[in-house]
Order: C-alpha cells, then sequence, then structure tokens
C-alpha cells in the first residue's frame, strides 16, 4: 500500500541519515516532494549539490540532465542515483554533440572567433562540455540574463542551446530586436535568417520544451476575455508572443515567489508544469489560480520519477546495490565543469 511504501522511504531515509541526500524539482510529483530535502528549480538544485559535501548517495529526483549536473558538481565518491533511468527530457534530446559539432564549423566559417556558445542547464554533459571547453557558459532560467550580459563582455555573438525560446526571450529583455536573431536549425544543418549574417547578434538553436509550447496566444486570449483582472504569469520555456502578452515571466522559484507574494483573493493563471501549478493552488488557498492551458500541461518525463521508483531505488542502496548510478566520464566532466562554474561564479 501507498501507507507501507511511504513507511520503508521514511525508514531508508532514517538509516541512512545524512549520507543520503535527496534533491527534488519543482516540477516533480507531491508523492515525491515529500520526502526531499531540499526543493528547487535547476539553479538552486545545482548550487545544493556542488555545496553538500556529506552525502555518499545522491538519489536525485528530477530528469537525467539534473542528475548528470549533479554528479559533475560533486566530489569523488559521492554518488549520484536516478530511480528511473527513463527520466530524460526532450529539450535536452533536441542538441546532440554531433550536431553541435557539425554547426560550431559552420559558424566559426561564417563568423569567425566571434561567437560564444551557452547552454541552457536542459542540455546533455557533452554539450556543457562543448560549451565549456569553447569559453562558454551554462544558464538557468533564473539567472539567463545576468549570463547573456556576460557573454557579451566576452564575444560579440552568442550561440544560445538548445532553447530558443529561453535565448530568445532573454535577449529580447535585454534589448536586441529579433530582427538580430536568426534560428540554427540542426536538422538542415542550416542558418535560418532574411537578411545580411553580418547583422547577426544572437544565434538560437531549434529546440524548445513540449511542455510549455502547450501554452498559446489563444489560452492568453480566452483568460484576457473571461477574466480580464486575473494575472498571466509564465515560464520563460513559452514562445515570445506568450510571454509578450503575459503580464510577468520567469524561472519556477520566480513563479512561486511572485504568488506567494501577490496579495489574497488576487487571481492567476500560471503556464508552467501541472505539478508545480497544482502545488502552487494547494499551497494558496486564499487566491484563485488556474493553469493557463485548462488541460494542465504535465512534464511526462519528469513524471516518472514516482514514489515506487523511488522507494526502489532506496531498496537498492540499502541492499548495498548501486543501480541507475548516473556516471559522466571524466574527460568529458573536465570540460563541462568549466561552463558550469563560470555560471555559479557568476550568481
Ligand atoms: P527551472 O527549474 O530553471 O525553472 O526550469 C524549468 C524546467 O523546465 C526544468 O526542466
Ligand atoms: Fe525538459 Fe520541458 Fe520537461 Fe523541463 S519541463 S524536463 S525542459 S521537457
Amino acid at each position: 500500500s501507498i501507507e507501507e511504501m511511504e513507511q520503508r522511504v521514511l525508514e531508508i531515509k532514517q538509516a541512512f541519515g545524512s549520507k543520503l541526500y535527496i534533491p527534488g524539482h519543482h516540477y516533480q510529483k507531491d508523492e515525491v516532494i515529500k520526502f526531499s530535502d531540499v526543493t528547487g528549480d535547476s539553479l538552486q538544485l545545482a548550487q545544493a549539490a556542488a555545496v553538500n559535501k556529506d552525502a555518499e548517495y545522491i538519489v536525485f529526483c528530477g530528469v537525467h540532465f539534473m542528475a548528470e549536473t549533479a554528479d559533475m558538481l560533486t566530489s569523488e565518491g559521492q554518488k549520484v542515483v536516478l530511480p528511473d533511468m527513463r527520466a530524460g527530457c526532450s529539450m535536452a534530446d533536441m542538441a546532440d554533440i554531433d550536431q553541435t559539432d557539425r554547426a560550431w564549423a559552420q559558424l566559426q566559417q561564417l563568423f569567425g572567433d566571434t561567437i560564444l556558445p551557452l547552454t541552457y542547464v536542459n542540455s546533455t554533459a557533452s554539450i556543457k562540455a562543448f560549451v565549456g571547453k569553447n569559453g562558454g557558459a551554462t544558464v538557468t532560467s533564473s539567472n539567463a540574463k545576468k549570463m547573456l550580459q556576460w557573454a557579451f563582455t566576452q564575444k560579440e555573438r552568442i550561440l544560445f542551446l538548445p532553447d530558443q525560446h529561453l535565448g530568445r526571450n532573454t535577449a529580447y529583455d535585454l534589448g536586441i530586436p529579433l530582427e538580430k536573431m536568426a534560428i540554427w536549425n540542426p536538422i538542415t544543418n542550416q542558418l535560418e535568417y532574411d537578411g545580411d549574417v553580418e547583422d547577426v547578434v544572437v544565434i538560437l538553436w531549434k529546440g524548445h520544451c513540449s511542455v510549455h509550447e502547450n501554452f498559446t496566444v489563444s489560452n492568453i486570449e480566452h483568460i484576457r476575455k473571461t477574466e480580464p483582472d486575473m494575472n498571466i504569469i509564465v515560464h520563460p520555456e513559452c514562445s515570445r508572443e506568450v510571454v509578450g502578452l503575459s503580464d510577468y515571466a520567469g524561472s519556477t522559484k520566480y513563479i512561486i515567489e511572485m504568488i506567494e507574494a501577490a496579495e489574497p483573493g488576487s487571481k492567476w493563471a500560471i503556464g508552467t508544469e501541472m505539478n508545480l501549478v497544482k502545488r502552487i493552488i494547494d499551497q494558496n488557498p486564499d487566491k484563485k489560480i488556474v493553469s493557463l492551458n485548462p488541460y494542465m500541461c504535465p512534464c511526462l518525463t519528469m513524471n516518472r520519477i514516482d514514489l515506487p521508483h523511488l522507494l526502489w531505488a532506496l531498496e537498492g542502496l540499502e541492499k548495498g546495490e548501486l543501480t541507475n548510478q548516473i556516471i559522466v566520464p571524466a574527460e568529458i566532466t573536465k570540460d563541462a565543469v568549466l561552463a558550469l562554474d563560470r555560471m555559479l561564479a557568476n550568481v
């Protein structure tokens, strides 16, 4: 039963004490968040992994790229476990390293040594290593603006991987006009741009989040028509049109804090993942809160981590069997931490 599973999780957590650490991303289910030692957005979880020196086992409740990041930021001897190996991220899968190497070779021909690569942390360790090797940094949705500003102190052009929307929204916020942004299409291996390439300042990798693409302009129009006094707040993985028509946009941490601080009785439509929206609704009974897309939008891969998988991973550790360990090869880690450290030093 659920109660028995919960009891077992608690027993194992108690037996391991501080040797076991369970980070949980905001998009995880309540049944898992309940047992996490720290909850946060991607940046907070990366920082938490970097400073934890006690835990021998880090059972990561999030998706594969987050567990890879935790493995790279922890020390020798600390082991990271992902409770279900199928918990990937479709956005991270949209940029593979061969495509990126091919793109880089062509972009160097077009622009010479004027480009710096930046990657959203929602990317594989190999992409982070590519970025680190070429002088760039990782970014998260809560520091993208700061990191893009930093990037322009290094080079005059940026290649932003793999989420075109976070890249476009952040560059737009910094005052870069849309006409100066081109798209890199990794399938055709071509730059999509209408004008003179010399004018390009930001090159956006053509990737996106399959959860946030479900929030649309017509969802916003519907709210504006039916609930004119409702505030609309979205994650910057939503399209430029959606972010442009919303009242506020920011990372999961930003969304949580904005709504916590809002006036009792205020009304909110939120454009982000379903588990988080449900939790915000539960935690703010004094406000009227709905999902911007009335059908709610789950991240199917985040949802693969559930109570049975968490318990299975913990029982493995109890038996002394290390299953689903995430190990990033040393030669990738070496370059990828350059990119991660440039981010952590700037935020
Ligand atoms: P943040 O945790 O940075 O808000 O990102 C959301 C996300 O899509 C994680 O997969
Ligand atoms: Fe990836 Fe989007 Fe799911 Fe985040 S919400 S893990 S970006 S698919």
